[in-house]
C-alpha cells in the first residue's frame, strides 16, 4: 500500500519543480548545483528517491552514471522524459527503504530531499542499507532544506518521536499531512557519526548539504 508521502508526491508530480523556481532560493541552488557536479564527478552514482530527475538532470552532466530509483510511477515518467545528454541515466522503481532492486554496483549515493521525510527511528535503517549497496570508499552527497520562517511551510504538529508534520495543499485543492523534519547541522553530526568518514557540512540559508565517505 502507498504511504501519503508517496500519493503526495505522485499527485504532485507535474507541479513538483515549482518548488525550485523561488526567487529567495536561487542563489543557494545555484552553489549547491555547483557542489554536487563537483562532488560526484565520475561517479557510479546511485540516487534515491530522484522523483522528477531535477538534481538528476544536472549531474548526470559530469557524473559517469546514475541509477535512480523512486517508488512513484508518475514522477519518474515526467524523469524519464528529460534529456541527459551523456546517455548515461536509467530509472527504477524501487523502495528507498529495502532498495531490493538495486545490486551493489556504485561508488556514491545522490540523496535529494529524502532524508527529511523519513522518520526519525528510520534514519539508521535506511543508512545502513544504503550503504550496503555501495563500494568500500563510497562518498555520499545528500541535501535538504532548512526551515526559514516565511519561505518554508509551517510545521504544524510534532509527534511522541520527535517528528515534525506540515500541512501541504496542492493546486486541485488537496491537502496532506506530510512527515518533514528539519535538522541542524550538530543533529546531522549525530545521525551520521557511526556511519561515517570524513565528514563536512555545507549549511546554506535554505538547504544544507552533507558529503562523506563510507
Ligand atoms: C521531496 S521529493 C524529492 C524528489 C527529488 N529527489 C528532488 O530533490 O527533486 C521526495 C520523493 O520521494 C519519493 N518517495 C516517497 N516515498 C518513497 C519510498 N518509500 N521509496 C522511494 N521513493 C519514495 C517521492 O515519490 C518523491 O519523488
Amino acid at each position: 500500500m502507498k504511504s501519503e508521502l508517496e500519493i503526495y508526491y505522485s499527485r504532485r508530480a507535474s507541479e513538483y519543480e515549482k518548488i525550485y523556481k523561488k526567487p529567495e532560493r536561487q542563489a543557494d541552488l545555484e552553489s549547491l548545483k555547483r557542489l554536487a557536479k563537483d562532488f560526484l564527478q565520475n561517479k557510479s552514482v546511485l540516487e534515491i528517491a530522484c522523483g522528477t530527475g531535477y538534481w538528476t538532470e544536472i549531474i548526470s552532466s559530469t557524473t559517469h552514471s546514475i541509477v535512480a530509483i523512486d517508488s512513484s510511477k508518475e514522477v519518474l515518467d515526467i524523469a524519464r522524459f528529460k534529456s541527459y545528454n551523456k546517455k548515461n541515466v536509467k530509472f527504477i522503481n524501487d523502495d528507498a527503504l529495502s532498495l531490493s532492486k538495486i545490486k551493489i554496483e556504485f561508488d556514491s549515493a545522490f540523496c535529494g530531499f529524502w532524508l527529511s521525510h523519513l522518520k526519525k527511528k528510520n534514519l539508521e535503517p535506511f543508512i545502513v542499507n544504503l550503504q550496503k549497496k555501495l563500494k568500500e570508499d563510497s562518498v555520499v552527497v545528500m541535501i535538504d532544506n532548512n526551515y526559514v520562517e516565511g519561505s518554508s511551510t509551517v510545521v504544524n504538529r510534532t509527534d511522541k518521536e520527535g517528528n515534525t508534520y506540515q500541512l501541504r495543499k496542492l493546486e486541485d485543492g488537496s491537502e496532506y499531512e506530510l512527515l518533514k523534519n528539519f535538522y541542524s547541522e550538530v543533529e546531522l553530526k549525530n545521525i551520521f557519526r557511526n556511519y561515517s568518514v570524513n565528514f563536512e557540512i555545507f549549511n546554506f540559508k535554505y538547504y544544507w548539504m552533507i558529503k562523506y565517505s563510507i
